[in-house]
């Protein structure tokens, strides 16, 4: 008897345990907000970047290497939130971001990848080398919203 109840306890346990990792929004719009927040705060300091590769600020190496961490730091978060069923509806993401979740993924691992290597990059303070490492993250970026963004 204790046995049994040892079973079933530890079923309930599993249970709400993969329960909680398939649902890790409580809310479609938790996860719409999430992804739409945090590609936000990427765009912001990813474009402050830009202002200093393109010449447009003055290069301050301290700032930029803040930017670019934060811009991987956030680079590592929203993917599950684009994978949520039926979340792309009323939004810019397209319904191809979830019947081709491979690529999706793929693009997403790519552009993490690179936004990592700008932090690197951005942490030595050669301003050629950071201009050449956006490029390539904004190459990611692109790739990415050429084929999954979009009304
Ligand atoms: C793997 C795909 C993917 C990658 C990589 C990606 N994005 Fe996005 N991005 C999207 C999708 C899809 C949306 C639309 C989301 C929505 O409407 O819910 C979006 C939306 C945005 C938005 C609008 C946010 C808002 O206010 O709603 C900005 C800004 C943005 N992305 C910037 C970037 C930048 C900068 C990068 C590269 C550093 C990047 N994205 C990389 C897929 C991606």
């Amino acid at each position: 008897m204790k046995r049994l109840l040892i079973v079933v306890v530890c079923g309930v346990c599993v249970a709400s345990l993969l329960g909680v990792a398939a649902a890790q929004f409580a809310r479609t719009e938790d996860a719409v907000r999430y992804r739409q927040s945090t590609m936000f705060l990427i765009g912001q300091h990813f474009g402050r970047i830009g202002e200093v590769v393109q010449g447009r600020k003055d290069f301050e190496p301290a700032a930029v290497a803040k930017n670019a961490d934060l811009v991987a730091t956030f680079a590592r978060l929203p993917w599950d939130a684009f994978m949520v069923p039926g979340s792309d509806s009323g939004t810019q993401m397209r319904g191809a971001a979830l019947s081709d979740s491979d690529g999706f993924k793929a693009a997403a691992a790519n552009s993490e990848k690179e936004t990592a290597k700008l932090a690197e990059v951005a942490a030595a303070g050669n301003l050629d080398a950071i201009r050449a490492q956006f490029g390539v993250v904004g190459q990611s970026c692109k790739a990415c919203h050429d084929k999954y963004r979009g009304r």
